[in-house]
């Protein structure tokens, strides 16, 4: 299927196939990122914005401007009719007779599907809430491929915030599907969500090795403490196996109190000392912004790629926006066995969802009253379906027949 007029809402929207066709796509892209090219005249953008941005915001504008094109933009929510009330669905609705593609952030988890049902121009998902960010995984991914010409068997690290970074919640996915091995590693309290790390098990086959702090190199704490004598050394081998390090931010926004992202926040510095142990060539990436958890000292090696990769949204962000408006075919090879390509949603009836809504408080569904709750069946667990906007598991009230 053309990758032109689709949604890119969530990194299970594309196939295998599709991301390496916009990485090509992105290739020629970068040869024309200073100068422009002239695809996309007379097309308008619409970037809109509910929360904060630098580097996504502005990659998307200098990109469609990059191709020709002209941009509209709402930086600041609050300056707009959202003020006054206005739901995403007739925001969008009105948005859409002004451009022909829009990029939305939003905090709530959902939000983007919901811009996506209403819009009849493509919607591009640039965060929703704690949820996805599929083209950030797009340039993360794109960065890798770049720098190391591979995924497959690549070790890589998630570190950080892994509970409400969204950026982790989509590249943890791209990088099993492309072969590469995850290791997560978060504070207390701010791991991977469950249902995530069981999806990766058994949809992808990918398990990935769970650690407290770089240091921990061992998941099972008995065995940690047994080693404790020798875990400098261990943590020196751990650190040492790893391809990339892909560090983020902890994520203020969304704590409920100061005092539990404070406590969230300690001890995750990577400092160059911490580096030191690290493979010669291994990558130091971040989505940015970084606040302590990167030390300055690390701009100056040669591993720190994050702002190479921040550059790399650029060429990135422009394939993207010329194969959806259709300016520049993206060419997708034929499937490999094996390769993950999108499949209908399979919706449950909601006659039979006894009103069930979603149980997340920051789901979409929650705050915009128009909105219908609906679940869909998910693969890896036969007993559990998931809202259909933030993907949050909840168990069937249907118990695990009812999917055939
Ligand atoms: C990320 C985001 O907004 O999720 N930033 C970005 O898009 N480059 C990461 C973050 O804010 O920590």
């Amino acid at each position: 299927m053309a990758l032109e007029g689709r949604d890119l809402v969530s990194i299970f929207d594309l196939s295998d196939r599709e991301i390496e066709a916009i990485f090509d796509l992105a290739d020629e892209m970068d040869e024309h990122k200073d100068v422009g090219l002239k695809i996309a005249d007379g097309s308008i953008l619409c970037t809109l914005f509910y929360e904060p941005s630098t580097r996504t915001r502005l990659s998307f504008e200098a990109a469609m401007e990059r191709l020709g094109g002209g941009v509209i933009s709402v930086a600041d929510a609050s300056s707009t009719s959202v003020a006054k009330g206005e739901t995403i669905a007739d925001t969008v609705r009105i948005i859409e007779s002004y451009a022909d593609i829009i990029v939305i952030r939003h905090p709530l988890e959902g939000s983007a599907r919901v811009a996506a049902d209403y819009a009849s121009v493509p919607v591009i998902n640039a965060g929703d809430g704690a949820h996805e960010h599929p083209t950030q995984t797009l340039l993360d991914l794109y960065t890798i491929w770049r720098e190391k010409g591979k995924f497959r068997d690549l070790s890589v690290a998630l570190v950080g915030d892994l509970r409400y970074g969204r950026t982790v919640h989509s590249l943890a996915f791209g990088l099993a599907r492309f072969g590469a091995n995850v290791t997560l590693v978060s504070p207390l309290g701010l791991e991977m969500p469950a249902p995530l790390v069981e999806r990766l098990r058994k949809e992808f086959g990918c398990t990935p090795t769970q650690c407290h702090s770089l240091a921990d190199v061992v998941t099972d704490p008995k065995s940690l403490k047994r080693r404790k004598g020798r875990q400098k050394a261990l943590a020196t081998e751990l650190l040492a196996t790893f391809d990339a390090v892909y560090v983020t931010r902890v994520q203020k926004e969304r704590f409920e109190s100061d005092e539990a992202y404070q406590t969230a926040k300690q001890g995750y510095a990577i400092t160059q000392e911490v580096l030191s142990r690290a493979q010669a060539d291994a990558l130091v990436m971040h989505p940015l912004p970084r606040v302590d958890e990167l030390a300055y000292e690390l701009d100056r090696d040669p591993r720190a790629v994050y702002f190479r990769q921040a550059a790399f949204g650029l060429p990135v962000r422009m394939a993207l926006l010329a194969a959806l408006l259709g300016k520049r075919p993206a060419k997708v090879k034929r499937a490999r066995k094996g390769d993950y390509r999108p499949e209908p949603r399979r919706e449950v009836d909601f006659r039979k969802m006894a009103q069930l809504k979603c149980p997340n408080p920051r789901c979409v569904t929650n705050h915009e009253s128009y909105l219908r709750p609906q679940f869909t069946f998910v693969k890896h667990a036969a007993d559990t379906v998931a809202c259909a906007y933030c993907e949050h598991e909840v168990r069937s009230p249907l118990g695990s027949d009812e999917r055939r």
